[in-house]
């Protein structure tokens, strides 16, 4: 595990800032984030971390007051050059939420929402892209036998993995995660934290966590926020033993946040 492997940046972020208003929330950031590795954020409530990623998937836009300054490239391409397609950037770039927000419809309508946007109607490649996204996301067992009932009536954490089933479902190439096992039990947890290990296989995986244990068990590389700023970003088993900064070091220590 934590095998960092040399790969090239799914993004490069060269100094950036944005502000809310007149609140800076990121200061010039500058990151290169590996491809088909998992990087964790960690840091401080308010530090920047869910602002960081969503960011990535250009979300933070839809909020009115938020300027932006400085570049960042998704796999070379400048994702805010005046004709870049966001549509195609969130479709290749997905995002799981902190509480599972799954659609108020079955569960296999849940997975073909994205899928049949994106203009498939044939039932067979349909079944096929649920059934696989299930399986990926390690719910297909639990649901096989239930594909017609409306997704609220899963549990917490299978609710979860169905929405990480759905980011599957349109084939991204990355999965940006907020937080994703913080609304979960133990077990789910487990089992959340076991499937981004062998999603890294195939996808850039970029999560969000307050929980020191799961950054260090599952990431290659850790970025450590604090007030806006990248403080510390380096191989997660580096900065676990030998942290650079004295601020890193208090923070995983627990000494502050
Ligand atoms: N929509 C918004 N409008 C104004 N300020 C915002 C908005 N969203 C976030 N902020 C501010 O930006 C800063 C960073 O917030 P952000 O949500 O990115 O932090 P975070 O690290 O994800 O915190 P948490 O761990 O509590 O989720 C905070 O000071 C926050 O108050
Ligand atoms: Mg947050």
């Amino acid at each position: 595990m934590n095998d960092v492997k040399n790969t090239h940046p799914v993004y490069t972020i060269k100094d950036f800032n944005l502000w809310y208003g007149e609140t800076q929330a990121l200061k010039n950031i500058s990151l290169e984030i590996p491809e088909k590795q998992v990087t964790a954020i960690i840091g401080p409530s308010g530090c920047g971390k869910s602002t960081f990623i969503k960011t990535l998937n250009r979300m933070v836009e839809l909020i009115p007051s938020v300027k932006m300054e400085g570049s960042i490239h998704y796999k070379n391409e400048d994702i805010f050059k005046p004709n870049a397609k966001v549509e195609s950037l969130r479709t290749e770039v997905g995002m799981v939420f902190q509480k599972p927000n799954p659609f108020p419809k079955s569960i296999y309508d849940n997975i073909a929402y994205g899928p049949r946007i994106h203009g498939i109607k044939d039932k067979k490649t349909l079944d096929e892209v649920v059934e696989k996204s299930l399986k990926g996301a390690a719910l297909w067992e639990e649901v096989k036998d239930r594909l017609n009932e409306n997704a609220f009536g899963l549990s917490g954490g299978q609710q979860q993995r169905l929405c990480i089933a759905r980011a599957m479902a349109v084939e991204p190439e990355v999965i940006l995660m907020d937080e994703p096992t913080s609304a979960l039990d133990p077990l789910s947890t487990a089992k959340v934290e076991e499937l981004i290990h062998e999603l890294k296989n195939d996808y850039s995986i970029i999560i969000v966590t307050h929980n020191m244990q799961q950054a260090a068990r599952i990431s290659d590389k850790t970025a450590f926020f604090l007030n806006g700023e990248v403080i510390e970003f380096d191989a997660t088993e580096k900065m676990y033993s030998n942290p650079h900064d004295k601020r890193t070091d208090d923070y995983i220590s627990g000494k502050f946040g």
